[in-house]
């Protein structure tokens, strides 16, 4: 296939990752639906064949990995899927189920309380929003930290979700919050108060232990997602002017976030040859469209643009698929 114009050149994406080796941590973010899943397998299908050790990992209930790779592999740890590659998708219930009962059994254990009144206390504070979130971060934080592989790409849920991650530090602060204040009721029950001054030595200093051991995980995870030397973060886009949009937005907020922005990837072009093949109009008028969407991607992303991977004309799923994919994305895959 001869390059067209405007069109990213065929090893971009490739001598990206060999001009920066040292960008480990590798995130596809998008809105939802548009590739992150199949781009987060082709990179780790092509990575794995250039002999790296590669993980790919999601913490998406949606057990999209599952699906690409044709193996069950939800909740069940890293499972090897080809040689140098494997894939694990982090069940986050049951994760945060985990992380639930531990801050329970902590409070409790520290103030030494079973009344019901407390139980619901403690209820209402592990059922929060940020508490689910932190329980999700700590595994992508233990994944990222206890693995022994060369390459993690973490494949990220839609991008409003993974902004939400992205804010983590100041999630756990409220949770923080949640939990001091949390302590200031409980003061107010006299006999509370009483057992609490008996063990409020004991328990303040856990409490300081615990939130200078998640100080520590938050820092350094935000220092593993905005490494400017080790991360690599793509934004999977289509051709279309609403999702240019989105993009442009959650790109500036991505900056605020001083995540390092590598490159865009354009998925699901129509190839231009369709255009002289005599086509339905309807497809004439959407490859027209997309020329339009392409040259504006263009102007304004320019050299950014890494990949531009055409429409296929099947869903992408097990491996042979995925070397495809992977071709179109890099270049050729060696055997
Ligand atoms: N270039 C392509 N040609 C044909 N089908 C594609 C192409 N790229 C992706 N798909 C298909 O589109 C669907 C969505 O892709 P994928 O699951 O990778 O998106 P995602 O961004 O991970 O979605 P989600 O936000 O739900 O996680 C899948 O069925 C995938 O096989
Ligand atoms: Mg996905």
């Amino acid at each position: 296939m001869t390059a067209e114009v405007g069109k990213a050149p065929a090893t971009a994406l490739a001598d990206f990752f060999h001009a920066h080796p040292d960008r480990h941590y590798v995130m596809f973010g998008g809105k939802g639906g548009l590739g992150k899943t199949t781009f987060s397998a082709a990179t780790g299908y092509w990575l794995a064949k250039q002999g790296k050790r590669v993980l790919v990992f999601s913490v998406d209930p949606q057990a999209s990995l599952s699906d690409i790779f044709q193996t069950d592999i939800f909740g069940k740890g890293p499972v090897k899927v080809m040689d140098n590659l494997w894939a694990q998708e982090i069940d986050a219930d049951r994760h945060i189920r985990e992380y639930q009962d531990e801050v329970r059994a902590k409070i409790l254990d520290m103030y030494g309380l079973e009344e019901p009144e407390i139980e619901d206390y403690i209820a209402a504070a592990s059922a929060e929003p940020a508490m689910e979130e932190s329980a999700i971060f700590d595994s992508v934080v233990d994944i990222l930290s206890e693995g022994d592989y060369d390459y993690y790409i973490y494949d990220l849920v839609p991008l409003g979700h993974a902004l939400y991650y992205l804010s983590m530090a100041k999630v756990y602060d409220e949770w923080i919050g949640k939990i001091t204040h949390l302590r200031e009721e409980m003061r107010e029950y006299e006999e509370v108060a009483a057992r609490m001054r008996r063990q409020k030595v004991v328990a303040e200093d856990e409490i300081l232990g615990e939130l200078q051991y998640i100080r520590q995980r938050i820092n350094a995870a935000s220092r593993i997602l905005t490494d400017r030397d080790r991360t690599a973060f793509f934004f999977v886009v289509v051709p279309e002017q609403m999702i240019l949009i989105d993009t442009r937005k959650a790109a500036e907020m991505f900056a605020r976030f001083d995540v390092p922005v590598a490159g865009y990837i354009v998925n699901r072009v129509l190839p231009e040859s369709l255009d002289s093949e005599g086509v339905p109009a309807y497809l004439r008028s959407r490859i027209v469209m997309q020329r339009g969407q392409l040259a504006e991607i263009e102007r304004e992303l320019g050299r950014d643009v890494r990949a531009h991977v055409p429409e296929l004309e099947r869903d992408v799923t097990g491996l042979e698929m995925i070397e495809r994919v992977a071709t179109l994305m890099y270049g050729e895959v060696p055997r």
